[in-house]
């Protein structure tokens, strides 16, 4: 497996191009699935989690065609164009479902196009028992039935769904995107209650509004979709990646320097840059994103809690508190969002962090400097963490089993690379 080198003390300085959202092109792959007549997305970035979504839709017959992009941002990402007018399958098995819990998506969809669908439950995970009772509880509220069977999720609904209210005791994005998906061929009205408010849901409803849905509320917790019309062909554009966004400003606070982050927006990630103005980095607006920048100070510790948007994202906590544990003062960090979400925190102790965790908050007393070692990283988040504690780590960090990088980042090591960190990437012969 690949690992990733960095010498740690170099200042950035430069600018870095955003890519397109993860999580926002995984479930707009998946509204492919609503309409006979293609589905042609753009920005969407180069990542192992979007070339596994383009697999999982081949298997149920869709046809996929996909252009590289020439670098990250908005006109040169790579284009995919899908076309699901000949589907053959509606079941994602075991281990498709467990390699990626977004697999899950495509059960909403799949149940209102054809009346059937057989998913995997997505089993624990990482970070959490992360339960799929609120995509279920949605489904059931359209007119399906569902049934557990041996690991699987059935959902049935022969006649159709119906549009109905569905109200979520909790917000999920990944439930809200599953029912809103569902809803626009369901027959008649739903009202989504509690609905999340992430911009990847923006932006999947704006999709599905060019696709032909009729959806209001829209970034609001109240979601209603007038279901039953036909859907037809779009061209959509993905928006930026704020966590992509948000590492590379956490990166330049810890790190110290100044990099324009382009192709992005400020009010993607407005929870976070307020808190690294209280952290001590200037933060400015440009025409085509951001500019941050840290000279000459240590940062100071500031207190935060996960919430749903718009507060403080659970996928920049670890990657913040990489950069508490180097500054001056003590932080605590609540991970509201999800259970368990701390095992990044071992080795940024290895790396030389002050950290105690007890329950859902972690208690971070700033040093004045990390230790390079070699780490390893369980998920994603975590593994952007440890490449940012390396940045600022006094001589090598290694970051091993990086594939977990490569599911979330497009070119991490060439991005940081290119404003001017010492850091490679050593291939796996
Ligand atoms: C999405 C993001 C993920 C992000 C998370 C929270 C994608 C592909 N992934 O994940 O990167 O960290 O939002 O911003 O977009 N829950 C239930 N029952 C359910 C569903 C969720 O109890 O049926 C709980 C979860 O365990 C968690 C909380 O609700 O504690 C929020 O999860 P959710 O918003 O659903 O996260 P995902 O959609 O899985």
């Amino acid at each position: 497996m690949d690992k990733i080198r960095i010498k740690g003390g170099a200042r950035l300085r430069g600018v870095i191009p955003i890519s397109g959202a993860k999580n926002a092109a995984l479930p707009l792959m998946v509204a492919s699935l609503l309409t006979d007549e293609p589905l042609t997305l753009s920005n969407v970035p180069a990542l192992a989690d979007i070339a596994f979504m383009a697999d999982l839709l081949r298997s149920f017959g869709v046809r996929v065609e996909w252009t590289a992009g020439t670098g990250s941002g908005q006109g040169q990402g790579g284009i995919y164009r899908l076309q699901a007018n000949a589907i053959r399958g509606s079941t994602a098995d075991y281990d498709t479902v467990r390699k990626m819990r977004a697999s899950f998506f495509v059960l909403g969809p799949l149940v209102s196009r054809l009346g059937l669908a057989k998913v995997s439950l997505p089993g624990g995970c990482a970070i959490g028992a992360r339960p799929v009772d609120l995509h279920l509880r949605g489904l059931q509220a359209l007119g399906a039935s569902i049934d557990l069977a041996q690991g699987y999720v059935i959902a049935d609904a022969p006649a159709g769904l119906k549009g109905g209210e569905v109200v979520f005791p909790s917000v999920s994005v990944g439930a809200t995107e599953n029912v809103l998906m569902a809803a626009c061929l369901a027959k008649g009205r739903t009202v989504i209650v509690n609905a999340a408010r992430e911009p990847e849901i923006v932006d999947l409803g704006n999709c599905l509004i060019a696709m032909g849905a009729e959806i209001t509320g829209l970034g609001t917790s109240q979601i209603v979709v007038e279901g039953g019309g036909r859907l037809h062909g779009a061209e959509h554009a993905v928006l930026p990646d704020r966590i992509e966004t948000g590492t590379y400003a956490i990166a330049t606070a810890i790190a110290g320097g100044e990099v324009e982050l382009t192709d992005t927006s400020p009010d993607l990630v407005s929870a976070l840059l307020d808190v690294l103005a209280m952290v001590g980095t200037e933060v400015s607006s440009t025409g085509t994103g951001f500019k941050v920048a840290r000279d000459g100070f240590r940062p100071r510790s500031v207190s935060v809690n996960t919430a749903p948007f718009p507060g403080f994202p659970t996928d920049l906590q670890a990657q913040f508190m990489a950069l508490m544990a180097t500054s001056e003062g003590t932080s605590r960090i609540r991970e509201t969002i999800f259970e368990n979400r701390f095992m990044h925190v071992p080795e940024l102790v290895r790396m030389g962090a002050d950290i105690k965790v007890e329950g859902d908050t972690a208690t971070v007393a700033g040093v004045p400097g990390l230790k390079g070692a070699p780490v390893m990283a369980t998920d994603l988040r975590a593994s952007s963490s440890l490449v940012l504690a390396g940045l600022a780590a006094e001589g090598e960090t290694i970051v091993n089993r990086v594939y977990h990088l490569d599911r979330g980042f497009e070119r991490m090591e060439e991005k940081l690379g290119r404003v001017g960190a010492d850091i490679e990437r050593i291939r796996d012969k």
